[in-house]
């Protein structure tokens, strides 16, 4: 029989790398979707006819119930989000909303539709911010620094509570960030690879960003998003012992956003790039997370996943998919 998952945020980064996976795997993927005069599928018009997408929104309860009763699933992984944390503080209700509460439905809906239904949570090592420890693994206390991760640390206690009250196979993954050539532009990674490859093209000379002394786990997108379905693949007789459950997702390594700025300009054959760099306090945070950086050991113990892509690997195919992108809308 065809296993059947239902993905919220089908048309992201992650929610599209995962369909991806999923119906290599011979899955019947469904995709929730927010209605919009401008639906964007751009991650997902390759598979567009592979998807069976539903029309729907995290804050309409009714609209998540009726996608579980057109999908039926075995599994729901639950991607959408309010995803950028800069945003977060300009629209810390829309966030809370999308983020916590969108959650909350989603697990009132799947207890009401079937409880043997597995559900993933996408959970964020945004929720140490200011840490307490280095690295942050699965124990590590939460310190949460934006409303973004104030939203998602609900979202992730309501995901344990619902398994501990309910008996939900319920998993959060707390993943480090993770980069792809699917990234949104706003994004730190992205709008680097994005300005790098309009400089090489003679199109743009400068690209405007906050803080460069960031550090980050940087790891690769689809790597991740294979850990989301392991997570939920996980033997049903060792799930309630409370050491399975919830999992970190990172590489371990970490590198600021200078670093990320070097490997990129290296790609175009650019060593000094710091004329090419203008700081703009617009891009600099009211509060925030200095260095992040996981240990995934359970990860590898328990799954026998590990991260397999490289920095230098990911920032190469961000910006030869960049340059390919930008040539394309030129001509
Ligand atoms: N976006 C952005 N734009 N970030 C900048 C800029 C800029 O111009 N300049 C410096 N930064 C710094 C940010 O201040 C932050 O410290 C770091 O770059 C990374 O920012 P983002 O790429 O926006 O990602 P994030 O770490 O805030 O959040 C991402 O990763 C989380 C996982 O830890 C998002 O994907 C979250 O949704 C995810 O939960």
């Amino acid at each position: 029989m065809k296993k059947r998952a239902l993905i919220t945020g089908v048309n992201g980064m992650d929610g599209s790398h995962l369909a991806d996976l999923l119906l290599e795997k011979n899955y019947d993927v469904y995709g929730l979707e927010r209605r919009s005069s401008h639906i964007n599928r751009e991650n997902t018009k390759h598979i567009e006819d592979k998807v069976h997408f539903i029309t729907g929104d995290m804050t309409d309860k009714g609209s998540l119930q009726r996608a579980l009763y057109i999908s039926n699933p075995h599994e729901v992984y639950n991607l959408a989000a309010q995803s950028f944390v800069g945003s977060s503080w300009q629209l810390s209700e829309q966030t809370t909303k999308v983020n916590s509460l969108g959650t909350l439905y989603m697990l009132e809906s799947i207890l009401a539709h079937n409880k043997e239904i597995k559900f993933y949570q996408a959970s964020t090592s945004e929720m140490f911010g200011k840490v307490v420890e280095t690295p942050q693994s699965e124990l590590t206390p939460f310190y949460p620094r934006s409303p973004y991760a104030v939203s998602k640390l609900y979202a992730h206690w309501i995901t344990k509570n619902f398994r501990e009250s309910y008996g939900i196979f319920a998993c959060n993954g707390i993943l480090f960030n993770h980069e792809s050539e699917r990234r949104g532009i706003e994004f730190v990674t992205r709008k680097i690879t994005d300005g790098v490859a309009r400089i090489h093209l003679g199109l743009q000379d400068k690209i405007s960003l906050g803080n460069l002394d960031a550090e980050r786990d940087w790891g690769y997108a689809p790597d991740y998003v294979e850990a989301m379905w392991m997570m939920l693949q996980q033997d049903e007789r060792y799930f309630f012992d409370n050491k399975v459950g919830d999992f970190i997702i990172a590489t371990g390594e970490c590198h600021s956003v200078r670093d990320f700025l070097t490997l990129a300009f290296n790609e175009i054959g650019i060593q000094d790039w710091k004329k090419h760099v203008v700081k703009d306090p617009r891009y600099m945070r009211p509060a925030e997370v200095d260095v992040l950086r996981g240990d995934a050991s359970k990860a590898e113990e328990v799954l026998g996943w590990k991260s397999k892509t490289s920095l230098e690997e990911i920032v190469r195919v961000m910006v030869k998919n960049d340059i390919g992108l930008i040539k394309r809308e030129i001509k």
